[in-house]
């Protein structure tokens, strides 16, 4: 498997194809994606853009989480993955998420896909040490990879040695924490004297732990970048990195996932409000019913403060004119305060 994978949660459209085609141009090899992101088509036609051919690229995709309520549906969620990469196989097949429930029956099917040549490889995400001690105990072959949040700043030690103990690949989901940790830490005081972004330094990190990481970027510049090669990491600025650990979770849905007790999924499906998906908002666009994203969300609360800024400059500047206007007519300020204390309340009402 190739150790550096482009996320393609988001790619959609004409830019989420032209960045899948730019990575493929630079030399990615591996490009993570789920039914759930609606990005397989993409991914498709940015291969055809790029002229690579399928063999040539390691693509893995994930069962819809709906789809675990019955083996039938877990079966078609393969099969319209495969017709959206125009493909008769996927290079790695994974359950997304442990809350999708039914595990040991879907785990078992997913061996049995993996028998019939459906797919090459078999794994999870984002399942912890209990669950993944749960398939061993219930006599069941454990995965090959598990794709969890594990970025410099959530590095997860208890989970990413179980995997080295066991022979299971950590692939790094949001190995930049959504970027949401950039310039907040010791990274950025290293970027700066490296010369290097914040970016290149947290993927590479990944790498020379022997990780997968999967960074997602429409830009090209960026994806680039985040092929963070040309440089290596010391062992003294390794050691660094690893004091940056606070267990930051940039997935607030996904992620806490994988302390779910084992026995809530093993069999059944879990009720939502376990992993707070009673939570969820109405739809974020995918259809699938998901809450909203993050990049949703930060974008709603740059529009409110945009919108108090213009009211409140639209406020204060009536009074100023009123007050300079008066002024300048020589009718003096304490009439013009006067004016401007009227202009004041008319706009407030
Ligand atoms: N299994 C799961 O449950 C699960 C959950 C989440 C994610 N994933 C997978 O992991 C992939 C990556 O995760 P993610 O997209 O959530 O997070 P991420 O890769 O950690 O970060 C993506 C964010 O960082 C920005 N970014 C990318 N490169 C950058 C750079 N060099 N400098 C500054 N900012 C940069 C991107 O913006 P621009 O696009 O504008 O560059 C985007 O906002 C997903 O696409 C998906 O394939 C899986």
């Amino acid at each position: 498997m190739p150790q550096l994978g482009l996320g393609s949660g988001g790619l959609e459209g004409k830019e989420g194809r032209e960045a899948i085609c730019t990575a493929l141009r630079a030399g990615y090899r591996l490009i993570d994606t789920a039914l759930f992101y609606r990005t397989e088509t993409e991914i498709a036609a940015g291969m055809r853009m790029a002229g690579v051919k399928r063999d040539e690229v390691f693509l893995c995709t994930k069962v819809l989480q709906k789809a675990h309520a019955a083996d039938a549906q877990v079966r078609d969620s393969l099969k319209e993955s495969l017709r959206n990469l125009g493909t008769n196989y996927v290079d790695l097949y994974i359950i997304h998420n442990p809350r999708a429930g039914r595990i040991k029956e879907v785990w078992s099917l997913l061996l049995k896909l993996r028998e019939e040549g459906l797919c090459k490889a078999v794994g999870v995400s984002n399942f912890g040490v209990a669950q993944l001690e749960g398939l061993r105990q219930a006599g069941l072959e454990l995965p090959e990879v598990n794709q969890i949040e594990v970025h410099c700043w959530r590095q997860l030690p208890e989970v990413t040695a179980y995997h080295a103990q066991r022979g299971i690949a950590t692939m790094c989901m949001a190995p930049l924490a959504r970027g949401r940790m950039l310039g907040r830490s010791d990274l950025a005081k290293m970027a700066e004297e490296m010369g290097r972004t914040e970016a290149e330094l947290a993927i590479r990190w990944s790498l020379q732990q022997g990780y997968i990481p999967i960074p997602k970027s429409i830009n090209s510049e960026r994806i680039l970048l985040n092929m963070a090669d040309g440089f290596d990491l010391a062992e003294s600025q390794m050691e660094r990195i690893q004091r940056l650990n606070s267990g930051f979770m940039s997935c607030t849905m996904a992620s806490p996932c994988y302390e779910l007790p084992w026995e809530l999924v093993a069999d059944n499906i879990p009720d939502p409000a376990t992993w707070g998906g009673d939570r969820k908002s109405k739809g974020n666009g995918k259809g699938h019913g998901k809450g909203k994203s993050y990049q949703q969300k930060d974008a709603e609360h740059s529009i409110v403060v945009l919108e108090w800024l213009k009211a409140y400059v639209g406020r204060l500047l009536g009074p100023f004119c009123a007050v300079l206007l008066y002024s300048l007519l020589g009718y003096g300020p304490v009439l013009g305060v006067l004016a401007a204390a009227t202009a004041m309340v008319t706009l407030t009402a």
